[in-house]
């Protein structure tokens, strides 16, 4: 249904959107096949599945022509030495989008089958998802990162192309920081 002209409160401390409208949850038992370490994965999961990431949205719907938003909180963490992501997705019909850093320390990660791009995430900066990259944001502080997405209503989210061809890079936890490596795991 469409809404009308409207005013959206965005709290910039709270991270939230008011009037809100979806929000959705997920935690460690969504994310199968997402780290490179599916032991330390299932482990997590056994202890206790906690929250991984959620996403307000206002009331503007997903669908063609509309411009909805949402604000997605990544908690910190870390499974298997990777840093708490999103699952990530390719938008089918190649639209683009932007982000904006709220709060926290994260970054965007694209990839478009060929190359692999990384912008930092910090509060202020905009980063901009050019039509064709998918995309995974992660959490590489200790407190939470959130950012607000703004993106065509009729985008759409394949998560099942990320599955299969990856995000060009992983991003690891290092003592003094972040390190990249391949995305999937050597033959052994
Ligand atoms: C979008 C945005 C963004 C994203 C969330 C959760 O297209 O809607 O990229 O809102 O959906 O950050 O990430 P996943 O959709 O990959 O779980
Ligand atoms: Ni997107």
């Amino acid at each position: 249904l469409p809404v009308p002209p409207m005013s959206i409160r965005f709290d910039q401390a709270a991270g939230t959107l008011s009037p809100a409208g979806p929000e959705l949850t997920r935690r460690m038992s969504d994310l199968e096949g997402l780290f490179l370490d599916q032991n330390a994965w299932r482990t997590a999961v056994a202890d206790g599945d906690p929250i991984v990431y959620s996403v307000v949205s206002s009331l503007v719907p997903e669908a063609d022509r509309e411009l909805p938003q949402s604000i997605t909180t990544i908690q910190p963490g870390s499974t298997g030495g990777e840093f708490w992501m999103t699952k990530g997705h390719q938008h089918p019909n190649h639209q683009g989008e932007i982000y904006l850093g709220i709060s926290g320390r994260g970054g965007l990660l694209m990839f478009d089958g060929t190359d692999t791009r990384w912008v930092d995430m910090t509060p202020g900066t905009i980063g901009y998802i050019p039509p064709g990259w998918a995309h995974r944001s992660v959490n590489v502080g200790g407190k939470p990162y959130s950012f607000l997405a703004v993106y065509p209503g009729g985008a759409g989210h394949d998560y099942g192309w990320v599955l299969e061809y990856g995000l060009g890079q992983r991003v690891w936890r290092q003592d003094d920081g972040v390190a990249f490596g391949g995305y999937f795991a050597e033959a052994s």
